[in-house]
C-alpha cells in the first residue's frame, strides 16, 4: 500500500473550496493508496515553546535534553515521524492575507528540523521526506498570470482553486475548473 498524508489547512470543513477540490483528488486515487488525514484546525498542535527551541538546538548539536525538553520534543518527533514516513502528500491550503493560514505555518515550524526533515551536506540542503506532493491552493481572488506576466501577489502555486468569492456559484465553478488536473495527479499517486 502507498501511504498518503492529507494535510488540510482550512477550518471550513466541507464548505471549504480547498477541501472540495481535495475530495476530487481523493476520490480519484487508485485502490492501493491508504489516506491519513491531518486537519490542522482540529488538531491540538503543540506550541513552539522555549523548551522546544532548546531541544531543537540541542538535538542538532547532539547535546543532552532536560526531562522537560525531552517531553515536549517527543510531541514534535511524533509529528515529524508521521510526515517523513509517508509516501505521498496532499495539501489543501487556503490563501489568507496573500499567504498561508497560521496553523499551516505553525505545522511547518513544528516539523522542520535539521537532521529530521532536512539535512545539509557538501551539496547543500536536501529534504528527508520523499514522494509526490500535490498542493491545492484556494483563494478568493484570481491571481492568474496577466498579459503573460505572473501576478506579483501570487505567492502560491500548484493546483489553483481560485476566484471562489466571485458569486454564489463561483466556488463550484472553481473546483470544477481544477477537476481534470486533480484527477490526473491522483491517478499518478498510487
Ligand atoms: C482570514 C482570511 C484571509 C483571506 N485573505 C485572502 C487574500 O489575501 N486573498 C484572497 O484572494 N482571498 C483571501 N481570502 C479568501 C479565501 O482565500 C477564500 O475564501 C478561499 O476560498 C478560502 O479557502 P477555503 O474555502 O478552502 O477555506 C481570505 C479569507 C480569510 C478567512
Amino acid at each position: 500500500m502507498t501511504q498518503l498524508l492529507y494535510i488540510n489547512a482550512s477550518p471550513r470543513e466541507a464548505a471549504a473550496a480547498s477541501s472540495q477540490a481535495a475530495d476530487v483528488f481523493l476520490q480519484a486515487l487508485p485502490a492501493n493508496v491508504n489516506v491519513t488525514t491531518l486537519k490542522l484546525f482540529d488538531t491540538d498542535l503543540p506550541d513552539v515553546t522555549g523548551n522546544v527551541v532548546n531541544a531543537k538546538f540541542k538535538f542538532a548539536m547532539g547535546a543532552d535534553l532536560t526531562e522537560a525538553e525531552a517531553a515536549e520534543w517527543q510531541s514534535i518527533r511524533n509529528l515529524v515521524d508521521q510526515f517523513v514516513s509517508t509516501d505521498a502528500f496532499l495539501f489543501a491550503v487556503p490563501m489568507w492575507n496573500f499567504s498561508i493560514p497560521y496553523r499551516m505555518k505553525q505545522y511547518i515550524d513544528l516539523i522542520t528540523h535539521p537532521g529530521l526533515t532536512f539535512a545539509r551536506d557538501e551539496n547543500g540542503m536536501r529534504g528527508l521526506a520523499s514522494g509526490s506532493a500535490t498542493v491545492i491552493y484556494s483563494r478568493g481572488g484570481d491571481y492568474s498570470p496577466k498579459a503573460g506576466q505572473p501576478d506579483p501577489f501570487d505567492f502560491q502555486s500548484e493546483v489553483l482553486v481560485q476566484n471562489t468569492a466571485a458569486g454564489p456559484d463561483a466556488q463550484v465553478a472553481a473546483v470544477e475548473a481544477a477537476r481534470e488536473q486533480l484527477e490526473s495527479l491522483a491517478g499518478a499517486a498510487g
